[in-house]
């Protein structure tokens, strides 16, 4: 096998595809001189959008952690709350739950690393609040199961859709199962600005009302204000960028999903496991992670062989040290946190360096001898 370089991300080439087409829709935002605003022309038509994805309202923010924290505030989580989530999550799940001076309870994962609803109803108590679903890598939650909870308990559900935007359970949205669901447009995500940027989608109108005030200083027009705020508003230009990214999403989605299609058929099982997708699901595809034993070992070795490689995320979010006091037994979210490893999807790959990533992740497995065998 010839060395390649396989990037986990490939900007650059992104840049190549959409530059023809991109560079004038950024122009004239730049010409037109309206960079800033909640009612700058292309922020609109991006919620408009939205709106007729979701049909929900739908609010821009700055970052899938505003996304979270307002939205958040809007179902009225206080201070004192229990919000039941999962620890192996990007660290912006919890600390909103936090920073709101609610409590985030961890609950375990299943093997394909989404909450384990069979373990929220024992972690419910007089406190609890709201669920958080957090549909990890593109793969949507069990929301079946989730909203079932959530209705016998009178819970809300808060979606963080940061990694799932086009994802589906049982051929419906991720987004529209919850009270509120939160996307972040960070760079690193499939449907992505090129800066930071996010939204929220809301079941009740009336809540999408009081957040596009809350992300504008509380102002209801220029010089009066109902309350004090915040500044949390998405720019033009990464609205004008999310406005023509949303036309080639489906393009990208697709491809991803051949690309794991094609990891699935030749990644060797005897050693990798990939969470198959199941019948209920609508993957997006936005993390590839395998589970694998000798994980560092394997990384190292895909390293030299030019791939590039991330773990989302190597320490789950209950053993930092902000948690030293509280422990949470959390055995699968901790075994899984030392075997995942998340491997190049992005939609630039082609067969090649598909085949280059197996070859190589089979080849690290193959020399050894079975011992590996864990599955
Ligand atoms: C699961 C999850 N939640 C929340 C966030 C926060 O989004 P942002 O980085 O846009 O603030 C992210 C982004 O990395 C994420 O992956």
């Amino acid at each position: 096998m010839n060395l390649m370089k396989i990037k986990y991300l490939n900007f650059t080439e992104q840049w190549k595809e959409e530059k023809k087409d991109l560079l004038p829709i950024i122009n004239k935002i730049l010409e037109s001189g309206d960079y800033v605003g909640v009612n700058a022309s292309e922020v609109v038509a991006f919620q408009k959008k939205l709106k007729n994805i979701f049909s929900r309202s739908a609010v821009t923010v700055n970052s899938g952690t505003d996304a979270l924290t307002f939205g958040m505030y809007a179902i009225g989580i206080r201070r004192g709350d229990e919000v039941i989530t999962t620890s192996n999550s990007y660290i912006a799940s919890t600390s909103t739950i936090v920073h709101l001076g609610a409590k985030p309870i961890f609950v375990e994962v299943l093997p394909n690393q989404n909450i384990d609803p069979s373990k929220i109803e024992k972690a419910i108590t007089k406190k609890t609040k709201a669920i958080m679903a957090v549909h990890l890598t593109g793969r949507s939650c069990d929301m079946s199961s989730i909203v079932r909870i959530a209705n016998k308990y009178n819970l809300k559900i808060i979606e963080d859709c940061a990694q799932a935007f086009g994802s589906k359970f049982k051929g419906k949205l991720c987004g529209t199962f919850g009270d509120v669901a939160c996307f972040s447009t960070h760079p690193l995500k499939n449907f992505n600005g090129m800066g930071d940027g996010g939204f929220i989608i809301f079941k009740d109108a009336k809540n999408a009302k009081l957040i596009s005030k809350l992300r504008n200083h509380g102002l209801k027009n220029r010089d009066e204000a109902d309350f004090f705020g915040f500044n949390s508003r998405l720019d033009n230009i990464q609205a004008g960028i999310l406005n023509f990214r949303l036309k080639t999403l489906k393009k990208i989605i697709k491809k991803r999903r051949e690309n794991a299609k094609y990891y699935y058929r030749n990644l060797d099982k005897r050693f990798v496991f990939c969470p198959p997708e199941t019948k209920n699901e609508f993957n997006t595809y936005h993390l590839f992670v395998i589970q694998v034993p000798e994980r560092d070992s394997l990384q190292k070795y895909l390293k030299l062989k030019g791939i590039e490689s991330f773990i989302h995320y190597p320490r789950p979010i209950h053993l930092q040290k902000m948690f030293k006091k509280q422990i949470f037994l959390l055995k699968n979210t901790e075994n899984q946190s030392k075997r995942i490893l998340s491997i190049p999807i992005h939609h630039n790959l082609t067969k090649k360096h598909l085949k280059y990533v197996s070859d190589s992740i089979n080849n690290f497995y193959g020399k050894k001898n079975t011992n590996f065998r864990t599955f």
